[in-house]
Formats: C-alpha cells, structure tokens, sequence
C-alpha cells in the first residue's frame, strides 16, 4: 500500500470549543472554515491544506480517524483491494463525507486495535493561504505531512503486524523501557509517522506531534505554557531516536501535544537501518505536572 504521509486528524471531545484558542494562540494553529458550516466543530490547520486536525464535540476525548494520504484514485482503488485480501472490510465515503474531509475520495477501515482509519486522495490545497494563529516561523509539513502520531494498542503484536504488513509501514526503529517496547514508523523522510506502544486492555491517542521550522518556536510556546499555566506532561528534552528537541503539553482533549523542532530524517530508504534504544530520551523529558492521558481509554466489551 502506497500511503504517503499522515492527511488528518479527526478528534471527538466535550471541550472542542476550547480548541479555537487554544489551537491558535497556544501552538500557533490557523483556524480553518468548516466545509458544510457545522456548529461544534473547530478544524485548525498547520499547513495550506485547511481542516488537518479536526475536533468535535461530544461525550467522550477520543480519536475518531487518522487520513493517510495516497498519491492517486488508482492507488486508493489498489489499497481497498489489499484492505480486502487481508480480510479488511473497506467502507466508501458519501460524497458528503468527501466534501467534510476536504478530499476527492476516501474509504474507512478499522484496524485490529478498534481505530478507525481512512485512506483518501486529493486534499485541498489552498497556495499561500497559511497564517499562523500567532507570530512563529511555521510548521514542518508538506511531504512529511501533518506531524505524527503515537498510538496506545492493547496487542503490539498484532498492531505491529497491521501496520506493516498491511498498511505498508516502514519500521524505523524500537524503544525498549522497563518491559515497555515503542516501534515506530515510517512513510515518508519523517523519521516516524506513526509510534505504538502497549496497554493491555487500552486504547488510544497519546500525543500527536506539530514540529516547527525554529528551535525559537518551542522556547515561546513553553514560555506561553508557563504564563498560562497550561499543564505540560513532560518537560523539555531530546529524544534518542528522531533527536527531536521537544516539550509535551496537556491538549484541552486530554491526549498530549508534542510541540518540537529538530529531528533528524529518513533521507535514502535503502540505507536506513534499524536500531533499538534503551531510553526515549538523551535527556529532559521529564514527567510534567499534568495527570494521566485522557484520550486513552479501557476497550469495552
Ligand atoms: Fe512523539
């Protein structure tokens, strides 16, 4: 399967409304206009495709779907035949649906661990129209797409295996920590696209990372946490793995925001090796003041 890069982000929580300042004024996010004009909704942009992260009220924090993007109509039909060799049942969007994801087609799929994820084409892109919500250099985007994303599965097996061999995702290497193993991988030059890590019995969205064009961007937006005393969930660090420069904050949905600058790419494919690591960490990172995620849940039934 020939997914390129993470599209988008659809979120569900009680606190949505919080979003339209948060988004903007605290990570420097573009408020973008909602297609069909629903109330409830805040979408915000990083980049000039609007509505890349999209939150909804509702009862619950809780991911809805992750879009992975496909370079065309023929490899979105090519991903939905894979989808059903492998025994995955792909659902077609409305037009409708289409038009709320800002894309010419998509399809949506839940995957072993109970996320729902869809695989599209053609996202709007509207040239030059991106205005951070607050003065900043800007996010790293474009071929490496909206960010990524780290995922709490209740079987890293079975996820690993998922992604891989199904979604087509490139190992770019694993975290070992006290009997707690990280994989993450890779679809594009972004060192990882997507992490996963274990809890039995749990499900869901841990953070989702925005990298910024400037090491300046990460300094302001930490010193907006403390003036505003917005919970952080780990302090300032840089991580072993992608060498990102970074600090976690406490989003209004309850997962994290990884708010960082620096990391190193995947440039060439066949000379990328795997490597495994002891810590997350080269140093900082240390446990904030913020309590436990809230966009990770029990599984029911
Ligand atoms: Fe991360």
């Amino acid at each position: 399967m020939k997914i390129t890069s993470l599209g988008y982000l659809r979120v569900e929580s009680p606190d949505a409304k919080d979003w339209a300042t948060f988004g903007p004024e605290v990570l420097g996010l573009a408020v973008s206009e909602d297609p069909l004009g629903r109330p409830n909704t805040v979408a915000l942009t990083n980049d000039d495709r609007p509505g890349r992260i999209v939150i909804t009220e509702g009862q619950q924090n809780r991911l809805q779907c992750a879009g992975w993007e496909l370079p065309s109509a023929e490899d979105l039909a090519d991903a939905v035949e894979e989808l059903e060799r492998a025994g995955v049942a792909a659902q077609r969007a409305t037009a409708e649906q289409c038009e709320a994801a800002r894309v010419r087609d998509l399809v949506s799929f839940t995957d072993p661990a109970g996320f729902t994820h869809e695989l599209f084409y053609g996202q709007l892109v509207v040239p030059g129209s991106f205005k951070p919500g607050r003065a900043m250099s800007g996010f790293v985007t474009g071929g490496q797409g909206l960010g990524h994303i780290v995922l709490v599965v209740p079987d890293l097996v079975q996820s690993l295996d998922f992604y891989r061999k199904v979604l087509g995702f490139r190992i770019s290497d694993e975290i070992d920590m006290g009997g707690n193993r990280l994989i993450f991988f890779h679809v594009n030059p972004r060192h990882h696209t997507l992490a996963i890590m274990a809890i039995p019995g749990m499900r869901g969205l841990h953070h989702l990372m925005l990298q910024v064009d400037s090491v300046d961007d990460v300094g302001r937006a930490h010193d907006l946490c403390l003036d505003r005393k917005i919970p952080l969930a780990m302090t300032l660090g840089r991580h072993t793995n992608d060498r990102m420069l970074s600090f976690y904050l406490r989003s209004p949905s309850g997962f994290e925001i990884e708010y960082g600058w620096g990391a190193q790419t995947v440039d060439d494919e066949d000379d990328w090796v795997v490597t495994h690591m002891k810590s997350t960490s080269i140093w900082g990172h240390r446990p904030g003041d913020a309590p436990a995620p809230g966009c990770v849940e029990p599984i029911q039934g």
